[in-house]
């Protein structure tokens, strides 16, 4: 209750912005709609009095919108999908008539993310919109943001231990392991095998939060056949701390792949088998599969290869049958979510919230708004990526 009258507090500046909008767009489609009857009997030097004074009110508030200003911080510009999160919320702020400061930090950097989140608050962002590089190193900064009253969202991943993080837009992050988990499981047959199968794991950065739901999310569905021998790992490496990628990247996910191929003695035959490998997202998949393919496995004997994101370099991998799945997370969905969230906090208004029970960062539970990901694979894609206007068939080939 407190929490929510001291949000409402900080939002009140933020209203009154928006009341001036609601009146100005009152008058604005007033305008475009033509004159009621009533109108018409006004005279016509009263009519052009109102003229010049909805003209005056749409300019000003024309100049209003623009001038609330959005500022997005991104993570970085080496992975695709970062700089769709990053159009995408651009273009759909631009089109809600927002001003928009967008900014990436650097390559993962983030002293060059937490530089640029101050000069925008310095510059006088109205909302906040980070997809934070590492989860607890914002604190101070958004200390700054939140004396300011300005709301932040957080934007994929949750931002910790801060109490100034207003809400999270993300999608069902321990849902995209729970499907990673049940393809492998179904793929395998692990409930009418007895294998024993051989597989090994691969995570994202242990800075980002969404690993603790998506690599437990995949281990919650698999542990039961690690602990029955169905599944083993002959590396012993289940640990998430041991299976993080720094950084998510797909060289480094590459480079742990080729020692644990040289390692354990895996082939495509006449060495170790290897049946799966569960990677938590596209980046790490792609490493893990150039590892796989450099050591001579095709799409015959490829193992089952999970992802997330469904980036263009894995469903071209999906479609030559060198990674088996990926997680479709529409962008464009969570950006318009985002918008939402900020036209509700612009009007005081409570934003759209599904989930007020899973994202504690800390500081408490952080009121969420969850989108749905998609399980993809070769077999959907035209329907999930094409069909829906994602990506043409141009840029798979
Ligand atoms: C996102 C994933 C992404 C990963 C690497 C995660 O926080 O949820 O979609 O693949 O970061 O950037």
């Amino acid at each position: 209750m407190k929490k929510t009258q001291k949000r409402m507090r900080k939002l009140t500046g933020l209203s009154r912005v928006l009341a001036f909008m609601f009146v100005a767009s009152m008058l604005i489609s007033a305008a475009a709609c033509g004159t009621t009857p009533a109108a018409t009997a006004t005279s016509t030097t009263t009519q052009a009095a109102a003229t010049t004074q909805e003209a005056t009110t749409a300019a000003q508030a024309d100049s209003e919108v623009q001038s609330f200003k959005i500022g997005i911080s991104m993570p970085t510009q080496s992975l695709q999908r970062w700089n769709q999160d990053g159009d995408n919320m651009r273009k759909a702020f631009e089109a809600a008539g927002y001003s928009v400061d967008l900014q990436y930090g650097g390559d993962n950097e983030v002293p060059v993310q937490i530089s640029q989140i101050e000069n925008m608050i310095a510059s006088g962002v109205n909302v906040l919109v980070i997809a934070a590089i590492e989860g607890d190193s914002m604190t101070e900064v958004l200390a700054t943001a939140k004396s300011k009253g300005i709301p932040v969202i957080a934007y994929d991943r949750l931002i910790m231990g801060t109490d100034a993080v207003t809400y999270y837009a993300t999608f069902d992050n321990w849902r995209v392991g729970t499907m990673q988990g049940e393809y492998v499981r179904d793929q395998l047959k692990l409930d009418s095998e007895s294998g024993p199968f051989n597989i090994e794991f691969f995570t994202g950065d242990p800075g980002d939060n969404n690993i603790n739901f998506f690599f437990d999310g995949a281990m919650s569905i698999l542990q039961p056949y690690l602990d029955s021998g169905v599944l083993v790992t002959p590396s012993g490496q289940t640990e998430k701390s041991v299976v993080a990628t720094l950084g998510w990247s797909t060289e480094n996910a590459q480079t742990r792949m080729e020692n644990l191929i040289s390692t354990n003695g895996y082939r495509p035959s006449g060495g170790t088998p290897l049946h799966a490998v569960m990677c938590s997202n596209d980046s790490t998949a792609q490493g893990v599969t150039n590892a796989l393919v450099n050591a001579d496995f095709t799409k015959e004997n490829f193992p089952v290869v999970t992802g997330q994101d469904c980036d263009i370099v894995s469903v071209k991998n999906m479609l030559a049958g060198v990674q088996s799945m990926s997680v479709f997370k529409d962008t464009r969905t969570l950006a318009n979510a985002v918008v939402d969230m900020v036209n509700a906090i612009v009007a005081g208004n409570e934003p759209p919230i599904n989930d007020r029970e899973t994202y504690d960062n800390g500081t408490g539970i952080i009121p969420t708004f969850l989108c749905e990901p998609v399980a993809g694979s070769a077999e959907n894609y035209k329907e999930l990526l094409i069909d829906s206007g994602y990506y043409t068939e141009d840029q798979l080939q």
